[in-house]
C-alpha cells in the first residue's frame, strides 16, 4: 500500500522536529519546504542519514519549490515568525497573517483534498485565517494548540506528583493563548483518582499558572518558542489522522 504524502511547510525548529518524528515514527513520506534556501534539503537528508542507525524507512524530500506539495494527504504549516521574550502570540498576527496567506493560497492549488494542521501563531487567529481564506469544510482545517497545552498540564501535574506522566488523564481547552487557556483541573486524575485527593489547592493552582504560562517560559529560556513538545504534539495528530 502506498504511503501517505505529509507536507511540512516551513523547515524550521518545529519543521525540522516534526520531520524527524514523522520518519522516526514511520508515519508517512514528508516533503520539507521552506523558502530559505538550502535549509529543508539539508534538513531532510541530515534526517534520512540517520535512519540507517534507527531503523526507519520513509522518502524525506527537501523543497523550495511548492509544486513539490502536490496531493499532499495532510500538510502542516509551521511557517512564520516564532515568538521572542516578552512578546504574546498575538503580536506575531502583522507578520505571520500575511504568511499564512500567502501559504494557503499555494496549498490549495496543489493539494485541494488536503487536510490543514495550522501551527504558526497566533493559532486560532491563524487557523480562521487559513480555513476562509480557502473556503474547504472545517473538518478539514485543525489548528494544533490543545495537544500541546494539555501535554505541558500533564507533565506539570506529573511532576508534582513525582510519578510518570503516562499515569496521568488531563486536558486543556479554550485557546492557545496565556489568556484564553483553560487547564480542567477539576477533571484531572492520576490513574482514575481525582488529582485535588492527592493535591493541595495551593499546588493545583501553581500548575495551572505555569501550564497557561507553559510558552512564555520556554521562550524565555531558549530567546526563541520551544519545538520539542509542539513537534512531539503535532505528530500525535497526525498519528490520528
Ligand atoms: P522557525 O523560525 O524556526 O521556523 C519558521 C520557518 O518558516 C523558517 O525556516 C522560515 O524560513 C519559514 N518561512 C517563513 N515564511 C515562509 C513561507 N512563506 N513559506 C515557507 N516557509 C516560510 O520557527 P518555529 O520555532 O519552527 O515556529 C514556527 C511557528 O510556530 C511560529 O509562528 C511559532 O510561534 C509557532 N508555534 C506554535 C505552537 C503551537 O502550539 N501552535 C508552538 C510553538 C511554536
Ligand atoms: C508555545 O506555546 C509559543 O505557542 C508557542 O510554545
Amino acid at each position: 500500500m502506498a504511503r501517505k504524502k505529509i507536507s511540512l511547510i516551513g523547515a524550521g525548529n518545529i519543521g525540522g522536529t516534526l520531520a524527524h518524528l514523522i520518519g522516526l515514527k514511520e508515519l508517512a513520506d514528508v516533503i520539507l519546504l521552506d523558502i530559505a534556501k538550502g535549509i529543508p534539503q539539508g534538513k531532510s537528508l541530515d534526517i534520512a542519514e540517520s535512519s540507517p542507525v534507527d531503523g526507519f524507512d520513509v522518502d524525506l524530500t527537501g523543497s523550495n519549490n511548492f509544486s513539490r506539495i502536490k496531493n499532499s494527504d495532510v500538510i502542516i504549516v509551521t511557517a512564520g515568525s516564532p515568538r521572542k521574550p516578552g512578546m504574546s502570540r498575538e503580536e506575531l498576527i502583522g507578520i505571520n497573517a500575511k504568511i499564512v496567506k500567502e501559504v494557503s493560497d499555494e496549498l490549495i492549488r496543489y493539494s485541494p483534498n488536503v487536510i490543514l494542521i495550522i501551527v504558526s501563531n497566533p493559532m486560532d487567529t491563524m487557523t480562521y485565517l487559513a480555513y476562509k481564506t480557502l473556503g474547504i469544510e472545517k473538518r478539514r482545517v485543525i489548528g494544533m494548540g490543545g495537544a500541546l497545552d494539555s501535554a505541558r498540564f500533564k507533565y506539570r501535574i506529573s511532576e508534582a506528583l513525582s510519578c510518570p506522566s503516562s499515569d496521568i488523564s488531563a486536558m486543556v481547552i479554550g485557546a492557545h493563548s496565556d489568556k484564553g487557556m483553560v487547564p480542567l483541573t477539576r477533571l484531572a486524575t492520576r490513574n482514575s483518582i481525582p488529582i485535588n485527593q492527592m493535591l493541595s489547592h495551593e499546588t493545583i493552582e501553581k500548575i495551572r499558572h505555569e501550564t497557561k504560562v507553559g510558552g512564555a517560559t520556554l521562550t524565555s529560556m531558549l530567546g526563541t518558542s520551544a519545538w520539542y513538545a509542539p513537534g512531539a504534539a503535532v505528530s500525535s495528530i497526525v498519528h490520528a489522522i
